[in-house]
This record gives C-alpha cells, structure tokens and sequence, in this order.
C-alpha cells in the first residue's frame, strides 16, 4: 500500500464495548444452500435484537443483490465474495456490532482467510451440517432440481465442492436437532462469549 496512512480516531473499541454492554465478534454460519443457515440466523438475530444486543445480519443471497452484485460462483468469485463479506464484518465489529454472518463459504481456504481478516477471538463458527439428501428433498429455492438438469453451473454439492470444517465451535444437524434447541445451544454459546 503507497501513499495512503491509517488515520487514528479518538472512540476506542473498549469505549463501544462499555456503550453496548456486551463485546463485538462474528458468528459465521457455514452450510449447503438449504441447510438452514438463514433460518437458524434469523432466529439468533431475533433473540439478541429482543435482548438488546447490537446485531446484524448478512446473508449470501442478500449481498449478491448488492455489493456483491458483480460476482459468481466461480472459486475465485466465491473467494472474492467472502473477502469483502469478512471486511464488511470486520467494519460492524469495529462499529460495535455482532454480526450474523450465513454463507455456504464451502472451502476451508476461504473460511480461513475469513478468519484471518475477521480475528480469530472475534471469529465463532457453526457448522450448518444438513446433510445433501436432504438439502436437496427440501430444495426451497427448486435450485438443486436446476443444478441437476444441468441449469446451474459450479452448484455446490452438486457440481462444486463443500469441505466441511475441521473444527467448529458449534456444529447441528438440522435432522437431528429441532430449530428450538439448535437456536438455545447457539445462544448459549455467544451469550457466553458477550
Ligand atoms: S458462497 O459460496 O459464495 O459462500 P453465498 O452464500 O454467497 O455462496 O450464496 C449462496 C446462495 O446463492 C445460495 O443459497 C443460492 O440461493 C444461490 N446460488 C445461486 N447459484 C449458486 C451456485 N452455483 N452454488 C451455490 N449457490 C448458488
């Protein structure tokens, strides 16, 4: 980076913190398409805004309609997406916020890279770990019947890959566990970490 210089701001980060009554740091979710990241982020989002916590949230679908907009799902697009995602995390941490962030995020290089950008103490990931059968039976978005008719290229589970983390902080079956209980375990996880 040449000519450009880190300005220095007179809020401190402890200051934020003592404002909002809790710490800043990201809950990453990372799943197939139809896993139930959205669904499980909301319920969280919901529960905090009701506590009075500072949260928001960013989702893979929302963002490609906006700074994202430019982007595929090409490894490098998917790369690129998750690079600005993580700095636009990063910004709502330093603005005092927990973010909720749900995003297939289907390579361990790239969650990693996230982590790096994010802070490892700032970073809490959930493992969305529906299994593909049955991503594919609920196929909310009719994405997966698309994929498989040969419509949608690079469809992760089906044409791209999706590494499962090595070693998530939390980590839920959707056919296992009810919505009810998946919300509590994760709850209880960040209210600790708060
Ligand atoms: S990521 O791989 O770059 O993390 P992201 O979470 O932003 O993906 O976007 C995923 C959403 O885009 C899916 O939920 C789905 O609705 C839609 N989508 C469209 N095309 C694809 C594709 N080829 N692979 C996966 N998801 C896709």
């Amino acid at each position: 980076m040449s000519n450009i210089f880190k300005q220095h701001f007179e809020i401190t980060q402890e200051e934020r913190k003592e404002r909002n009554g809790h710490k800043a740091f990201v809950v990453w979710f990372t799943g197939l398409s139809g896993s139930g990241k959205s669904t499980l982020a909301d319920a969280i989002e919901y529960k905090l805004f009701m506590d009075n916590v500072s949260c928001f949230s960013l989702d893979g679908d929302n963002v490609r309609f906006g700074l994202n907009q430019d982007l595929g799902f090409s490894a490098q697009d998917r790369k690129e997406n998750l690079r600005r995602i993580a700095e636009v995390a990063k910004l709502m941490n330093n603005a005092g916020l927990i973010c909720i962030a749900s995003f297939i995020s289907p390579l361990e290089s790239d969650r990693d890279l996230v982590r790096q950008i994010i802070g490892q103490d700032r970073f809490v990931e959930v493992f969305v770990d529906t299994p593909l059968e049955e991503c594919e039976r609920r196929d909310v978005k009719g994405l997966y019947a698309k994929a498989r008719r040969g419509e949608i290229d690079n469809f992760t589970g089906i044409s791209a890959p999706y590494e499962p983390p090595i070693a998530p902080d939390i980590q839920i079956d959707t056919t296992k566990t009810s919505l009810e209980k998946s919300v509590d375990r994760i709850y209880t996880f960040i209210k600790e970490k708060m």
